[in-house]
């Protein structure tokens, strides 16, 4: 049996391959300034200067918008504790360090952006909203799962970017505004990038070390949770996410998993030795029951979306005789 790769060894041999997609990405990225995207006109002081303070009626965006921005503006927030994790498991030499570098710095701008809007709109309570922020950031990312070693961390972070473009995208299709679906399009364009990059170093890792990478993708996938997992109001705003199609079930299986597996070619390939193919065959089983997951959890959606326009209906009965 051959010996296990240090992280140090697969991380030098990789080393071309970053540098190439460094490239390729710096090539690709467009610079863009957040101030360009905030409606400032709409700006108004609050009561510390002379001015109102928030209330309610002030935010144009629903329920479903408000707990969407939240989860994701805080998910960005959390930044510095990305960083650590990524910075302490890639190499800070040469194209790596230069990667983790710009890749934070590009990260920054989404909370920036999603952070100026919130607050010139009035979209959402930003003394609630600061609160948040201070327990999630203080707590750190705190998903063991997620992160540990190179192998896990380049398979997670490629994942979790992909979830994070689905989960902005849907966002600002539910905020009704059109300044904020296209802000969101814009940072979900970024977490595109940024996904590719991260692919294509795993899928570099995988023809390196198959058997190793393999047990990495698995553990990543069967243990996955979204990078702000345990945030103020976590399960709340992402039932109400999953409930109204910005993050999903169905979306993390088909929009999420199977396409970053297609590309990594993983159930088509033959240079498994019996570690990797046990991994392999562990995600196997593992999808085809998220598969029944995906089924069950539609079911129960649609039964209980079909109940709330009965219960309104019934509400406005005007509306049902028209
Ligand atoms: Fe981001
Ligand atoms: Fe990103």
């Amino acid at each position: 049996m051959t010996e296990d790769l240090t992280q140090l060894e697969i991380l030098t041999a990789l080393e071309p391959v970053a540098e190439q997609n460094l490239n390729r990405h710096l090539s690709i990225a467009k610079d863009w300034n957040p101030h360009d995207y905030v409606p400032w006109e709409e700006g108004r002081n609050f009561a510390a200067m002379g001015g109102i303070d928030w209330e309610p009626s002030q935010s144009g965006l629903s329920d479903v918008a408000k707990a969407a921005m939240i989860t994701n503006l805080l998910t960005e927030d959390n930044l510095p504790s990305y960083h650590r994790e990524i910075a302490q498991n890639f190499s800070l030499d040469g194209a790596w360090g230069t990667w983790v570098g710009r890749w934070t710095a590009e990260e920054n701008r989404h909370g920036i952006v999603i952070r100026d809007y919130l607050v010139v709109t009035r979209g959402v309570d930003p003394v609630a909203l600061e609160q948040a922020r201070m327990v999630h950031m203080t707590q750190g990312a705190h998903a063991p799962a997620n992160w540990g070693g190179f192998l896990v961390n380049v398979a997670y972070v490629t994942f979790q970017e992909l979830a994070t473009r689905v989960s902005h995208r849907n966002t600002g299709r539910v905020c009704e505004d059109p300044i904020a679906d296209k802000l969101l399009a814009r940072v979900a364009t970024d977490e595109n990038l940024h996904m590719i990059f991260y692919r294509n170093l795993c899928a570099a890792a995988l023809d390196l070390a198959p058997d190793q990478v393999m047990p990495a993708i698995t553990k990543v996938l069967v243990n996955f949770q979204m990078p702000g997992a345990g945030m103020p109001n976590w399960r709340r705003n992402g039932v109400l996410m999953a409930k109204h199609g910005i993050y999903d079930l169905r979306q993390h299986l088909d929009e999420v998993i199977r396409p970053v597996l297609k590309n990594w070619n993983v159930f088509d390939r033959n240079d498994f030795g019996a570690r990797g193919e046990a991994a392999r065959d562990e995600l196997a089983l593992f999808l085809d029951k998220l598969e029944k997951d995906v089924l069950r959890f539609e079911e129960q959606r649609d039964r209980l979306l079909a109940r709330e326009l009965e219960v309104a209906e019934r509400a406005t009965p005007s509306a049902a005789a028209r």
